[in-house]
C-alpha cells in the first residue's frame, strides 16, 4: 500500500515536471549562448541529413540540462533514449541499450561522470566510429567482437565536468556550460509555470521567486508551487507579494534564497573554523552532509554570489557574507 501511494506522488511529480518543461528551444528561457550555438548546429547536422555531433552539458543541478536534452531530441525530430551513469554497471548493460539505437537517435546519460571507467572506454568507439567492441565468453574462450552502431548523438550530462576522464570530454564535439539564471530570466520561467498551472502570478511576485531561486529553474519552479498552496488556502489562489513573503519566510528560504542548510554551513565554518580556510573534509563532517552535496549542490551557489572564496588552503567565509548573516567581521585575522 505505501509502495502505491509512493508510486502515484512519483507519477504525480512526473507529470507536473512534463506539463512544465518547455518543448523547443524557442521556450527555453535563457543561456542564450547555448541555445543559439545548438540552433546552429542542429539546423546544420539537419542540412548535412547527418547525426549532431555529441553533446556535453554540464553545470549544477536544476539549471536545465535534462530539459535541454529532450529538446535537442525533439528539435532533430529524433527519439530519445535515457540512462544514467551509475545504472550502466556492466558492458552488456551498455550494449543493451545502444543496440536499440536507430540513426539520428539522441543517447541522454544522465550523471555521465558516475560511469565506470571501463564502460566509458567501450564508450570511445562507440562515439567516435559507432562501432561496440565486446568482449564475450569467460577467459579461456573469450572473443572480441564488432558490432556496427547506427551514427547516433550521445547528450551527457554532469554535474562535474571535471570528473571526467579527458579522452571522454574530448570526445564531445559540443561543450556546453550552464550558467546560474538572472533574476530577469527566473521571472520568466515563473511566469510560463504559473500560465502552465493555471495560476495567476501577480507580476512583483514572480519577481520575488526570483529572487529568492538561487538562480536556479528547479527551485524557481519548486517555491512557486509550495506557494501556490499557501495562496489556495490561505487566499484566493491568486499568488500575491504579501502571500509569497509569507509562504517563503515559512518555508525559511530567506531573501536571497539561503536556506537551513546555508546558514548551517557558513555558521559552522564561522564559528568552528574562524571563518575558514578550512577543508571540505572538515565541514561536511561538521554539518553531517555528504561532501559532494556540498560541492555540487550549496557550495556553487555560496560561491556565485561570492559568499564563499575557495583557496589552495580550503574554503573561506566572506565579509559578504558575516554581513548576510550579522556576525561581526574580524578584518585582520584572515588577511
Ligand atoms: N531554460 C528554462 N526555461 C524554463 N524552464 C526551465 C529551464 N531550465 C529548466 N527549467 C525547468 O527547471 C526544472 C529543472 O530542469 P532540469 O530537470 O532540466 O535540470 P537539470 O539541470 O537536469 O538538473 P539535475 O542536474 O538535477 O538533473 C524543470 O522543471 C524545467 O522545466
Ligand atoms: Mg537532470
Amino acid at each position: 500500500m505505501e509502495d502505491r501511494i509512493l508510486t502515484n506522488e512519483e507519477l504525480n511529480e512526473d507529470r507536473f515536471e512534463a506539463n512544465i518543461r518547455p518543448n523547443c528551444l524557442e521556450e527555453y528561457i535563457g543561456q542564450k549562448e547555448v541555445k543559439e550555438n545548438l540552433d546552429i548546429f542542429i539546423k546544420a547536422a539537419k542540412m548535412r541529413e547527418e547525426s549532431l555531433d555529441h553533446v556535453l552539458l554540464y553545470g549544477p543541478p536544476g539549471l536545465g540540462k535534462t530539459t535541454l536534452a529532450y529538446i535537442i531530441a525533439n528539435e532533430l525530430g529524433s527519439n530519445i533514449k535515457t540512462a544514467s551513469g551509475p545504472s550502466i554497471e556492466k558492458s552488456g548493460d551498455l550494449a543493451a541499450i545502444l543496440s536499440t539505437l536507430e540513426a539520428g537517435d539522441v543517447l541522454f546519460i544522465d550523471e555521465i561522470h558516475r560511469m565506470p571507467r571501463y564502460i566509458e572506454e567501450i564508450l570511445y568507439s562507440a562515439m567516435e566510429d559507432f562501432v561496440l567492441d565486446i568482449v564475450i565468453g569467460s577467459e579461456s574462450t573469450s572473443k572480441n567482437i564488432r558490432i556496427d552502431l547506427p551514427p547516433f548523438t550521445l547528450v551527457g550530462a554532469t554535474t562535474r565536468a571535471g570528473d571526467l576522464s579527458s579522452p571522454l570530454r574530448d570526445r564531445f564535439g559540443i561543450v556546453s556550460k550552464l550558467q546560474y539564471y538572472t533574476v530577469d530570466e527566473l521571472t520568466k520561467i515563473v511566469k510560463r509555470t504559473g500560465r502552465v498551472l493555471e495560476t495567476e502570478v501577480a507580476e512583483d511576485a514572480a519577481i520575488e521567486l526570483a529572487r529568492r531561486s538561487r538562480g536556479t529553474p528547479r527551485i524557481a519552479n519548486r517555491l512557486l508551487k509550495r506557494v501556490r498552496d499557501f495562496a489556495m488556502v490561505m487566499g484566493d489562489g491568486t499568488i500575491t507579494l504579501e502571500i509569497t513573503k509569507m509562504a517563503l519566510d515559512k518555508l525559511k528560504v530567506d531573501a536571497i534564497g539561503l536556506d537551513d542548510t546555508d546558514y548551517h554551513l557558513l555558521k559552522s565554518i564561522i564559528e568552528k573554523f574562524n571563518g575558514g580556510p578550512v577543508g571540505i573534509e572538515a565541514i561536511a563532517s561538521s554539518i553531517g552532509e555528504e561532501q559532494t552535496t556540498i560541492e555540487d549542490v550549496y557550495e556553487p551557489y555560496l560561491l556565485q554570489i561570492g559568499f564563499l572564496k575557495r583557496t589552495s588552503r580550503g574554503r573561506i567565509v566572506t565579509k559578504l557574507a558575516y554581513e548576510h548573516l550579522k556576525i561581526a567581521y574580524q578584518e585582520d585575522m584572515f588577511e
